[in-house]
């Protein structure tokens, strides 16, 4: 199939108090893909997130939209959405109040904003809650309600900076659900920040692998898996995944077997694991 180039980012650096927190980062992200950025805490996930939207300028480099230069284009017409971890909702207005409020800023929407606003609420799942105020929700509708304002706007490009952290993991499986058919509801192209392995696999078409401010691998699950393409890759994504995947079908099915679940992967890893130890010694 043909992918067409929805965001292309090129050679971008970002230095803070002469610190290079991000160096030489470059990918692409295709029309309607779905790609996560996985990464440990302070690698610079929410910093390339920041420079892609425009709230935070790049020291080097260049981001292209649709082919176009946007590097330097201000937040309001890049034609993202964001949606951050701690909602950040309005705790005086109602679910209708919040997603309403983001779209009384454009000339356009404005008019419809009410009609719009209740068609995301509709989508997400919060039309009986619509007259609610924030605090009167779950943490997983609050984030509903984030999401519905981000759709709102009719996004070309969402961004999400770790959305589900502060949920609990039912919350979490049916969101990521949620935003797997909202996806394909409106083929928006979503950029995921995580730094869980098991959620990153479960959403994504590619998976963007980071260590402190460079990229160490960009694929699909699946080549992931295949070829690690080095020692970070195994560690940081293959052998926490294997640990949890291993103590949940310690307890949850002791017949399945860990090969049945990912043939192949589990050895691959044992002999990078013994390799590594043998060199050591
Ligand atoms: N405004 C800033 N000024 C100086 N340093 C900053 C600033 N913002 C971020 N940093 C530093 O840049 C590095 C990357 O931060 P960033 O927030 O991008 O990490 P992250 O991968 O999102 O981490 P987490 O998973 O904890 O959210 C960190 O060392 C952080 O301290
Ligand atoms: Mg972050």
């Amino acid at each position: 199939m043909e992918h067409s180039v929805k965001l292309e980012v090129k050679e971008l650096r970002k230095i803070f108090n002469k610190q290079e927190i991000l160096s030489n980062i470059n990918f692409t992200v295709n029309e309607g893909e779905f790609l996560s950025i996985l990464g440990p805490s302070g690698c610079g996930k929410t910093t390339i997130l920041r420079i892609l939207v425009g709230l935070l300028p790049p020291t080097s480099g260049q981001i292209l939209k649709d082919g176009e230069d946007i590097t330097f284009l201000p937040a309001s017409k890049r034609n993202m959405g964001i949606v951050f971890q701690n909602y950040a909702l309005f705790q005086n207005m109602s679910v209708l109040g919040n997603v309403e409020y983001a779209l009384k800023f454009h000339k356009d929407l404005k008019k419809r904003s009410g009609e719009i606003a209740r068609g995301v609420i509709e989508d997400v799942g919060l039309i009986e809650h619509i007259n609610k105020k924030p605090h009167r929700l779950s943490g997983g509708q609050q984030q509903r309600v984030a999401i519905a304002r981000t759709l709102a706007l009719n996004p070309e490009i969402i961004l999400f900076d770790e959305p589900m952290s502060a949920l609990d993991a039912d919350m979490r499986l049916i969101l990521r659900e949620e935003i797997k058919n909202i996806q394909r509801k409106f083929n928006s192209t979503m950029i995921y920040i995580t730094h869980d392995q098991e959620e990153a696999f479960a959403l994504s078409d590619r998976i963007m692998v980071m260590d402190y401010g460079e990229i160490k691998q960009l694929d699909t699950p699946e080549e992931i898996i295949a070829n690690p393409s080095n020692d970070y890759v195994r560690e940081f994504v293959l052998e926490n995944l294997r640990k949890k995947i291993d103590s949940l079908v310690k307890y949850v099915k002791p017949e399945v077997s860990r090969n049945s679940m990912l043939s192949g992967v589990w050895e691959k890893i044992d002999s990078f694991v013994k390799n590594k130890k043998a060199g050591a010694q």
